[in-house]
């Protein structure tokens, strides 16, 4: 500890830094590995990141004389990224204001389209003639005859002789076709030459870099056993032409990104990666720490070793992949937001700081634009949306909404600012999906029910039941096309007594009791305020005007839609009718054709594991979407108004 620092203690862990007085308690938490809660990215607004400091911190400031009451204050509850360290001090932690492990992370996708299994890395055993006086061959000369040309670093050469002859020249050679797109092929390259025959241990990881979550799957690449169970389960099926199962799915993980202890979302973690080339490395390392210990997981679970993985792909929004790099993404946070590279990536892994085989490669998914990145390529890869028969939109609902429109033979890829209400931020009683938030709720025989995350006492709502509560309010005419909550003294007749009973004046302003103070899990009642309402439907205005914007461009009618496909793991927890209900799917659109697809960024990364088509596939796809930038776009004001009205009340099944 240098002389002008303090020590914070945070409890209940116990976990101890040394920090500059002056320092944020976010700042310190995130030192001592804590990750707190931050929808609102530590703007203050939010009200989430709450620790209790009994002496030590600097005075309230106004933001959380604000957003805490007297009563909290006195109690000595502040707020993380506002409160500052002033003198040793002890710090307790609420469980719910961590970014909980428990937050529900999407791993499983639907089906996949049809791919070939045909990976880029390979195995081949060889028994060589050792050399003899007839044959006196050099070394890669005698391995070439028996496995084709190949390239090899000088690292690898070095070993060989000594390999070769301590495995009496027979052995298993590691190959990988450096196969990024069709111009960048540079063919065979011999990774390593392992003694005995290895053919059947060979292995891959994919990950999906979220921002909030890392997914990832380790995957058998033992081509022949592929294709074997693919012939003896499916029987007709052409061994080059399998489809990719769960089969070769060896373990799945999942954990919270590491960088979320420097911000929530993406513009926090730009706005750290600005400090310097510091900010950038903390990000840099805050994830290949996390990817690496999921790494771990996926290879003790299968139980294999990590040296024994042969290539890892990625996929994730532009911001994400940069990080992954160490590339500054300071050009991503402003107009006109520019990614560093648009093409797809292929890395030594070991330059990344994975801990895999040594000669390992990393591959990046091509990204389509700042805001459109390579999770939106693998949602068009994944869920086959080119090769649909008809117009088909894939919408991935977040903080920011990517919609991707197929019609006419074109894809045409957009993204929206929604916000973050869907998250749970700026809204009063918000919070994500995590344990204690009431996710679903529905108005059964005149009796609203909710469904809590973990089955305990409600504490806030998270996005689900924000599109749930406003399409029942809707539909029992509690709620106004244009957004606004009935007052208690001019509830339409009929109401429903169990929801009138509901409605109550707050700050002046009718809100909806979601939990009574006696039913809560906080002491105080869960609303949904007139406020709330606005957010929600700025967030789905948004949503709503990019589809409206690219259906319009393309001429097509929503009515005509043959599917629409729901990405990513906030799509795939919302209801159908009521997204409808409030306009954030196009109402016209029958039910069985809104389809949820899973973790499709996830899909993505597994499929160009598993094939270079896909790969190549990728690529094209990439190259050939066009990015529409909605907010250069003339139209986009106009039509973000008119979505801002709920639509009319006819729902189709
Ligand atoms: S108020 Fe601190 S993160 Fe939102």
């Amino acid at each position: 500890m240098r002389e002008t620092e303090v020590t914070v203690t945070f409890q209940p862990s116990g976990r101890t830094v040394h920090v500059l007085r002056g320092t944020r308690l976010l700042e310190a938490a995130a030192g001592a590995q804590i990750v707190l809660d931050q929808p609102c990215g530590g703007a203050g607004t939010c009200g989430k990141c709450r620790l209790v400091v009994a002496s030590g911190a600097s005075k309230p400031t106004e933001a959380e004389i604000d957003r805490l009451t007297a009563e909290e204050l006195d109690a000595g509850v502040r707020l993380a990224c506002r409160a500052t360290v002033d003198g040793p001090i002890t710090v307790d932690v609420p469980p719910d204001s961590l970014l909980a492990s428990h937050h529900k992370i999407l791993v499983g996708g639907s089906p996949l389209s049809p791919t070939s299994i045909d990976p880029t890395v390979r195995k081949q055993y060889v028994e060589l003639r050792p050399p003899d006086r007839d044959d006196a061959a050099d070394d890669l000369t005698r391995l070439q005859r028996a496995i084709g040309p190949f390239r090899i670093g000088l690292e690898l050469l070095r070993e060989m002789p000594a390999r070769l002859r301590a495995a009496n020249f027979r052995g298993t050679a590691v190959l990988v076709d450096s196969v990024l797109n069709d111009r960048e092929s540079t063919g065979a390259e011999l990774i390593d030459f392992e003694p005995e025959n290895t053919e059947s241990q060979i292995y891959a990881v994919a990950i999906d870099i979220g921002t909030t979550t890392l997914a990832g799957v380790l995957i058998d690449l033992n081509h022949r056993a592929n294709t074997e169970r693919a012939k003896t389960e499916c029987g007709k099926l052409q061994p080059d032409r399998l489809q990719l199962d769960e089969g070769n799915q060896l373990a799945v993980a999942s954990r919270l990104n590491p960088q979320t202890r420097f911000g929530d979302d993406v513009l926090s973690r730009i706005l750290h990666a600005q400090q310097g080339p510091q900010g950038i490395s903390d990000l840099q390392e805050a994830i290949i720490e996390g990817i690496d210990g999921m790494i771990g997981e996926l290879a003790a679970a299968a139980g294999i070793r990590v040296e024994q993985v042969y290539e890892v792909t990625f996929s994730g929004n532009t911001t994400m992949q940069q990080l992954l790099c160490g590339i500054d993404p300071s050009a991503l946070g402003g107009v006109p937001f520019v990614p560093a590279v648009g093409r797809g990536l292929l890395l030594p892994a070991t330059e990344l700081g994975l801990h895999v085989h040594p000669r390992a490669s990393a591959c990046l998914l091509p990204v389509i634009g700042g805001f459109v990145g390579g999770d939106t390529v693998s949602g068009i890869l994944a869920t086959g949306l080119a090769v649909n028969g008809g117009p088909t939109l894939l919408i991935d609902i977040g903080t920011n909404g990517e919609i991707v429109l197929f019609a006419d033979g074109k894809l045409t890829a957009a993204s929206t600012a929604a916000g973050p209400a869907f998250e749970g931020a700026r809204i009063l009683h918000g919070m994500r999906g995590t344990r204690g938030a009431i996710e679903k709720v529905v108005v059964i025989e005149g009796q609203l029910h909710a469904n809590v995350i973990g089955d305990v006492r409600p504490t806030g709502l998270c996005g689900s039941a924000l599109i749930d509560v406003a399409a029942e309010l809707l539909r029992h005419g509690l709620l106004t096309p244009e957004g606004r909550l009935c007052h208690t003294d001019r509830l339409p007749d009929g109401t429903l007594p169990d929801l009138a009973r509901r409605i109550v004046s707050h700050e002046g302003h009718p809100a909806f009791v979601l939990a009574s103070e006696s039913e809560s899990g906080t002491g105080g009642a869960v609303l949904l305020t007139q406020r709330d309402l606005r957010e929600l439907q700025l967030a789905t205005g948004a949503i709503r005007a990019g589809i409206a914007i690219l259906l319009r461009r393309a001429g097509v009618d929503p009515a005509y839609l043959k599917a629409v496909l729901l990405a990513g793991g906030f799509g795939n927890f919302i209801r159908r009718s009521n997204a409808q209900r409030i306009g954030l799917i196009p109402p016209e659109v029958p039910h069985p054709q809104i389809r949820y697809q899973g973790n499709t960024s996830l899909a993505g990364a597994r499929m160009i594991a598993v094939s270079r088509q896909a790969r190549l596939a990728a690529e094209e796809l990439a190259h050939r979407t066009e990015h529409l930038d909605l907010s250069r776009d003339v139209e986009f004001q106009t039509a973000f108004g008119e979505a801002m009205i709920f639509p009319d009340g006819n729902e189709h099944g």
